[in-house]
């Protein structure tokens, strides 16, 4: 009888701990992609839309979305340009291990999970030049994997 509470017990907090899990995540802005291919193989994430076309687009009169994809050990792309003042949408994922995507002084503090897609909204409001960073540990490259983000 002892064994059944705590089974109940386990499934209980089981459950708990994936709502807590799935709250999280959503609260990352963290989504599967759009099709069930895209979710099974991340590693060829890059041959459907919008990630098989990384880089920055206009999508109105002062929105940029900046399609983002990540690896062992670099980004694409590794370099970002936009407009200060601008609403930069970031869509991003990995195409192998969870890598992150670290704007030191800003808000951007992103995971990147492979199988999913990442989403966040951010304006700067300074010109400059900003060092973007992988600061989830990825392996032996972990520390050479960066890019650079100019707000012009
Ligand atoms: Cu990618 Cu650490």
């Amino acid at each position: 009888r002892y064994e059944r509470i705590w089974m109940n017990i386990g499934i209980g907090s089981l459950i708990i701990f994936l709502i807590i899990l799935g709250i999280l995540a959503f609260g990352m802005g963290i989504h599967p992609p759009d099709s069930l291919e895209q979710t099974a193989n991340p590693e060829t994430i890059d041959i459907y839309p919008p990630f098989d076309q990384p880089g920055v687009y206009q999508t109105g009169p002062n929105e940029y979305e900046v399609i983002m994809t990540s690896f062992i050990f670099s980004y694409e792309p590794r370099e970002i340009r936009v407009p200060l003042g601008a609403k930069i949408h970031f869509k991003a994922t990995s195409k192998d291990v969870v890598h992150g995507l670290y704007v030191p002084n800003t808000n951007i503090n992103l995971m990147l999970v492979p199988g999913h897609v990442t989403e966040y909204t951010y304006t700067f409001d300074e010109p400059g030049e900003h060092l973007f960073l992988c600061h989830e540990y990825c392996g032996t490259g972990h520390q050479l994997m960066q890019g650079r983000i100019i707000v012009y």
